[in-house]
């Protein structure tokens, strides 16, 4: 959530970080604003609205080779032209951009305004600049070292001054900052979706760890000064995966890009032989992973859903129990904790703050989580005991898509493991293992019908209500369907069992509600057929996810057939067209697909 951007160098900063901006503004897109210092000081321009509107309007004479940008999700205040970053002291001195939230704003801005200092914004950034402004230290190391003792919470920040025009400070505590090294300049970014066209050799700031940047180089170091003598590396990531390319949007690409993200989680992870799989990054050995006696699934939003679909996989695979919960909610209520519980923290981003406190709380209390993580390195993967990395690729596009696939190939493989350490015979462990090989191609079939389901989205968008449906596995996907639904396409979407409709819900069901219902050739599959006559007697239109020999009879509905596979990965073939779904009716809406209203990529905040 929200996004830093710093350049330190021979070019002039602001083209460069309105470039990194517009790379980071899924992560918060209600302002954006820069500050570069040039011969005639700070200069600094911000404004609510997108980034490009930023950089149309901005001044002619905005030049300096020193600057810090930023693009935000307002938490303190609305999203207003006062409220955007960078923020700065009351001489204009200090510029400060944020990432995080300070707990104590509310007494810092107190103590401010007690001693005469009148605050601009309603932000708890700005308090930043007048600590800095205020401390005596002679460096602005010092003076950022300063402004953060007094500081409760979480941040990433950058700060210039324009005593000190040959530097950039950074701090970081729970929110990411890397330094990029380009030739004869330096880089700064909460993200590397903002350094990648210029470098790509970095270097992760820890928590804890302050940095300085000038245009030859950088030095890390901790609070008290003390160097940490952090060096940058290479690291391998082709920058074309962080472009659109010649798709409409990041969600189109990502659906698209599912097949190839699906093989790379699954390479060199399935041992054919002994039909298992091999999930090195566990690091647990047979006997502890045979010990487990519960799993237990922390997640949140779309990533708590397919925490609910991998919980059945490893029921109904390796016979343990298991469930997920909102990984927001589940430290609120103090958990128990058990020792022979198997803790699985699950986020495409890493950096989700509820699912990276459960993890924090689990680990306090003593018990193991691993990790289903894409990003590497992140909070999350680094704050486990182990786990699996995703490999999905870069995801952009604020509705998660290919990131939730791999994760349910994920749970498929840690379930596969699970199994074959305890009853899962050789047999079933190879039957999953051909349809775990089989989910590619099957998806880019599915994929490359977007054409068929646009017409159905079509009429769905013209809804203001819609029902999913689906029972036992079917249910996660429902909701994972309505979630994808509503997010991008604004309209209200409930997910339900379908064996719970007539218990309340069917009073809703009329004409102008239409119903998406999983159906897959199972053994419910006549009772959830049962379900879709007493819709249609209402006059509920359909919309049914099916397989090609399951009989609707006389039922009018839109019938999307997906391929068949093992029944236990049949959730992640039935969510595909629901994606697709999800997509064509914001389309036909005329939605900014990438940047949903009100909502932005990985939530950083409580
Ligand atoms: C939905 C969506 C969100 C995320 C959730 C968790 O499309 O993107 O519901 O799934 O915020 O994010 P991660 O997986 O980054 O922890």
């Amino acid at each position: 959530m929200c996004g830093i951007v710093g350049y330190i160098g021979t070019q002039q900063a602001a083209p460069l970080l309105l470039e990194g901006l517009t790379r980071l503004e899924h992560r918060g897109y209600d302002s954006a604003g820069l500050a570069v210092l040039g011969g005639s000081g700070l200069k600094v321009a911000k404004q609510a609205g997108r980034v490009r509107a930023l950089g149309e309007g901005l001044p002619k004479r905005f030049s300096g080779k020193v600057g810090i940008g930023h693009t935000r999700w307002a938490t303190h205040g609305p999203a207003n032209d006062t409220n955007a970053h960078p923020h700065t002291d009351v001489k204009g001195e200090v510029g400060v951009v944020h990432n995080g939230i300070i707990d104590n704003a509310a007494t810092l801005r107190r103590q401010l305004t007690d001693d005469g200092i009148e605050l601009a914004s309603d932000t708890d950034t700005e308090v930043i600049a007048h600590l800095v402004a205020r401390s005596d230290a002679d460096t602005l190391e010092g003076k950022v070292r300063d402004a953060l003792a007094s500081i409760d919470g979480t941040y990433g920040i950058a700060v210039v001054h324009t005593a000190f025009p040959d530097r950039i400070v950074v701090a970081r505590n729970g929110s990411p900052l890397i330094i990029g090294v380009g030739d004869k300049e330096m880089h700064v970014a909460s993200d590397l979706a903002a350094l990648v066209r210029y470098t790509t050799t970095v270097a992760h700031l820890e928590d804890g760890e302050l940095a300085t940047l000038t245009a030859t180089g950088f030095t890390t170091f901790r609070a008290d000064l003390t160097s940490t003598n952090k060096t940058a590396e290479k690291v391998d990531i082709d920058p074309a995966s962080y472009d659109a390319g010649e798709h409409d949007s990041f969600m189109h690409k990502e659906m698209l890009e599912q097949p190839e993200a699906v093989e790379r989680i699954l390479r060199g992870r399935l041992d054919e032989r002994f039909g298992t799989a091999h999930l090195g990054g566990l690091n647990m050995d047979a006997r502890e992973t045979r010990a487990i006696r519960r799993v237990k699934i922390l997640g949140c939003g779309s990533a708590y859903y397919v925490g609910q679909m991998g919980a059945s996989l490893i029921e109904e695979l390796a016979r343990i129990p298991a469930d997920a919960e909102a990984a927001s909610e589940f430290r609120y209520r103090d958990p128990v904790i058990e020792p022979d519980t198997l803790y699985v923290a699950v986020s495409q981003s890493g950096e989700t703050i509820d699912t990276l406190l459960a993890v924090e709380e689990i680990r306090r209390k003593g018990g193991r989580v691993i990790g289903l993580v894409n990003v590497v390195g992140s909070a999350i993967a680094r704050a486990c005991d182990g786990g699996i990395y995703l490999h999905a690729g870069p995801e952009v596009a604020v509705a998660s898509t290919k990131a939730l696939t791999n994760m349910f190939v994920g749970f498929s493989l840690l379930a596969l493991q699970l199994g074959r350490v305890r009853d899962l015979s050789v047999a079933d462990g190879k039957r999953l293992i051909a349809g775990l090989t089989k989910l590619p191609e099957q998806i880019a079939e599915i994929v490359e019908r977007e054409h068929e389901f646009a017409e159905i989205a079509k009429r769905l968008a013209q809804a203001e209500s819609l029902f999913f449906i689906g029972r036992v596995r079917g249910f996660p996907v429902a909701r994972e369907g309505a979630q994808k639904f509503k997010e991008i396409s604004y309209r209200h979407a409930e997910a339900y069992q379908t064996s719970e409709l007539k218990h309340g819900p069917l009073a809703l069901i009329s004409p102008e509600v239409p119903t998406v219902s999983l159906v897959p050739q199972d053994e419910l599959t006549d009772r959830n057929v049962g379900a879709l006559h007493e819709i249609a007697a209402r006059l509920g239109p359909l919309v049914v996810v099916t397989h090609a020999d399951v009989d609707l009879g006389e039922l009018r509905a839109d019938r999307i057939d997906v391929p068949r596979n093992e029944r236990e990965l049949d959730p992640i073939l039935m969510t595909i067209p629901l994606q697709l779904l999800a997509y064509h009716a914001a389309l036909e809406l005329g939605h900014d697909i990438d940047k949903p209203r009100n909502l932005a990529k990985s939530v950083t905040v409580e």
